[in-house]
């Protein structure tokens, strides 16, 4: 078992099941709602959780009823909370989810009116004990101090950090973090069309690096630090019924192997692994939930 702190956001999710995702200007009803925690720190630690692991979060949450519930699933995956930065001012992050019955998809349209968690808060941090620190590629200028601290004050402990979307400066973390985990849509900012590509164009920009690139139904791709290129195939999901947060466990499945001590091919291989089994249950409590189906 590891010690592990996430630092990034925590949202409540407003999620509405359709049969197929609308058309613009249309009115429908939706076949359910249901409103869940969420966010991609937030939703890494849970799985890591359930993965034997003992999680803390840290980030920011306003002091309104959304931050309860957000609480109330941190204390039921045994998430440590202590770390939160409360806010007077603003909202706690929410995301309306239009998730299509008929293809998985999950469509996010993201409220955000919050301050972020910025270096400061971060130097309140007792990093002692840590395993591993995991961080969102977000509030960039902020984020690189907090890579540079964690650096400082914790040598040796590992760090990873996800890329989810181009953000202005972004570029300036990617030399920090032990690991580095980008998305597709990453790569479509620089319309680039393979996930080799963007691993090639990082390595010559900023230096061969452990890093990471998903790609959805095409699995994912790592090159690490030797320059070493490898897929790890995508798993087919029994059957599909909730995308939303899957990129979120392919990072806590990436994290737990690396953890495990397993190469990055490797590690991408069980995160692949991971996310597809994610895919076939509703919402992150899969992994409880497919032990006591016995799945
Ligand atoms: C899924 C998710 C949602 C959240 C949104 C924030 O990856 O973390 O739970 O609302 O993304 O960007």
């Amino acid at each position: 078992m590891a010690a592990i702190l996430a630092l990034g956001i925590a949202t409540l999710d407003i999620i509405c099941s359709l049969a197929a995702f609308p058309p613009e200007d249309a009115k429908l009803r939706a076949l359910g709602r249901r409103m869940v925690r969420g966010g991609n720190a937030a939703n890494t630690a849970v799985v890591l959780s359930q993965l034997g692991h003992q999680c803390r979060w840290a980030g920011a949450l306003a002091r309104d009823a959304e931050a309860d519930l957000v609480l109330a699933d941190f204390a039921r995956y045994g998430i440590n909370d202590g770390d939160c930065c409360w806010h007077e001012q603003g909202a706690t992050p929410t995301s309306y989810v239009w998730q299509s019955q008929a293809t998985a998809s999950r469509t996010i349209v993201h409220h955000r009116q919050l301050a972020e968690f910025s270096h400061e808060n971060f130097l309140a941090l007792d990093l002692h004990g840590l395993d591993w620190l995991h961080f969102e590629g977000r509030h960039c200028e902020e984020t690189g101090k907090m890579l540079a601290t964690a650096r400082q004050h914790a040598p040796g402990l590992p760090l990873s950090l996800e890329v989810e979307k181009y953000r202005p400066g972004i570029e300036g973390l990617f030399c920090d973090p032990d690991v580095t985990i980008f998305s597709r849509d990453y790569a479509a900012y620089f319309s680039l069309a393979s996930a080799p590509e963007l691993l090639a164009m990082l390595a010559l920009k900023y230096g061969e690096r452990d890093r990471v690139c998903t790609w959805g139904e095409q699995g994912a791709w790592s090159r690490d630090k030797d320059g070493q290129l490898s897929h790890a195939a995508a798993v087919v999901p029994p059957r599909l019924v909730d995308t939303l947060g899957a990129g979120d466990t392919f990072n806590a499945g990436l994290i737990d192997a690396l953890l495990a001590g397993n190469t990055l091919a490797d590690a991408c291989r069980s995160a692949c692994a991971l996310a597809s089994r994610k895919c076939a249950y509703e919402g992150l409590g899969f992994l409880a939930e497919a032990t006591h189906a016995g799945g």
